[in-house]
């Protein structure tokens, strides 16, 4: 045993502050979900709360076209979870203003509306445009807050669908918003490995103990993703939340959307799961490299420092690398390689979950010669298919 390389793990076990490192990327104990999202603004922002609220869709656009006229309110008042806040309900305020007439697609975006959108997104380093981050990360609330975090336990801040429908809406975000919640114990589980990934002599049975941890939480994430179904009717997501999720880069929008009395033109893809860092994370994590442009780009639709926690992921040691140049004896080795590979197995299965309900959900109402194109702008079930292969075929043969 070389004394030096003991005294350099231990310096690592002393000296490296997991909490301080999660931090400094904005990740919570529920992971790339904030650990409370802020439900209300200061006074100055209530004209943009109620909108959320009315229901008549001609006084909407008509109430939005007039607050052109209207000085706009100073943002440096609100702290960043208000920033938040308000970077979500714009979202979902400008999405609803322009599909909420297909027959009469808007040419421009009111002033006052656009700007505030793209200021309040620029102070929190996001794209001004409808995203996961806008519609899950920062729409959610405990049910009771005396009780632990779970699919049961939350509820969404807002909708767009604002008739008996939007339960429907509203369980399609806590689905996904459940999975990023419990992933923040796999985020922690993942940052102990790294550490241990650090050590001339990592240990052995932490290695163990937090894949268990990850592989269980991913096992949750099936079962949760799987309740769809419950209260998320295919057609209502089909017929009529799909398109709120759209964004203005597709046929509608040849040009983008301009704001109006600026230059500036908003081209962006739509809200989708595709831009959860926690999926990304558990590809990087187990060294499933997808080679897929459509992925990539959308690390620019997460909140920057959450893309950045991905990039700084990709920079270091791999549990692949690890079994390959260790001190293990080999029923250590193959035991790492199992629980490996059973996180890989539940991943596929993740996988080849959602593919399911991209099949119930979306082609099953496509027709025949129309384009199959997922809200991101993708088709779909090739796209998906290729993905989970790529899953399947990461498992390490052989220890
Ligand atoms: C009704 C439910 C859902 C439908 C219809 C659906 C549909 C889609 C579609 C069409 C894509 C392709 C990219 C795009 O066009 O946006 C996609 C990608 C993706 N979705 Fe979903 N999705 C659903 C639920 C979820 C949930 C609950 C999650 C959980 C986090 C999720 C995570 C992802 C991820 C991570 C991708 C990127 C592909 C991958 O990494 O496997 N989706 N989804």
């Amino acid at each position: 045993m070389n004394y030096i390389h003991k005294i350099y793990d231990y310096f690592i076990d002393y000296f490296i502050d997991l909490s301080t490192n999660l931090k400094k990327y904005d990740i919570s104990k529920y992971g790339f979900l904030p650990e409370k999202c802020v439900t209300d603004l200061p006074t100055d922002f209530v004209y943009i709360t109620n909108l959320l609220k009315l229901f008549d869709d001609s006084q909407y656009k008509k109430i939005i076209q007039d607050l052109d006229l209207q000085k706009q309110p100073d943002l440096e008042i609100l702290n960043f979870c208000q920033l938040k806040y308000l970077y979500s309900i714009l979202s979902m305020i400008i999405h609803r203003y322009m599909w909420n007439n297909l027959d009469n697609i808007i040419s421009e975006l009111p002033h006052h509306i656009g700007m505030l959108f793209v200021d309040v997104a620029k102070k929190i380093n996001i794209v001004p445009c409808l995203t996961h981050a806008s519609v899950d990360l920062y729409n959610w609330k405990l049910i009771d807050e005396t009780i632990p975090f779970s699919l049961d336990n939350i509820t969404t801040i807002n909708t767009m669908i604002l008739d008996k429908d939007s339960s429907h809406e509203s369980w399609f975000y806590l689905i996904m918003i459940a999975i990023e919640g419990i992933g923040g114990d796999a985020i922690i589980a993942m940052e102990k490995i790294y550490k241990e990934l650090y050590k001339y002599y990592p240990s052995y049975s932490i290695i163990t103990e937090e894949l268990h941890k990850i592989n269980n939480i991913i096992f949750e994430s099936n079962k949760i993703i799987s309740r769809i179904y419950e209260k998320c009717d295919p057609e209502v997501f089909y017929n009529k939340l799909r398109i709120f999720l759209n964004g203005t880069n597709n046929s509608l929008f040849k040009n983008g959307l301009q704001i109006r009395n600026t230059d500036i033109i908003l081209s962006y893809t739509g809200g989708s799961g595709a831009q959860s860092s926690l999926i990304q994370l558990y590809d990087i994590f187990f060294s499933i490299k997808h080679n897929c442009k459509f992925l990539d780009d959308m690390r620019n639709y997460m909140p920057k420092i959450h893309s950045e926690y991905l990039t700084y992921a990709e920079t270091r040691n791999t549990i692949k690398n690890f079994l390959s140049n260790n001190h293990l004896s080999t029923d250590e080795c193959i035991e790492i390689t199992k629980l490996f590979n059973m996180c890989i197995k539940n991943l596929t299965k993740f996988r080849s979950n959602h593919r399911k309900l991209i099949m119930d959900y979306i082609m099953k109402f496509v027709k025949e010669n129309t384009e199959n194109k997922g809200t991101g702008g993708s088709n779909p079930i090739e796209f998906t298919t290729e993905l989970l292969n790529t899953t399947i075929s990461s498992k390490i043969n052989r220890c």
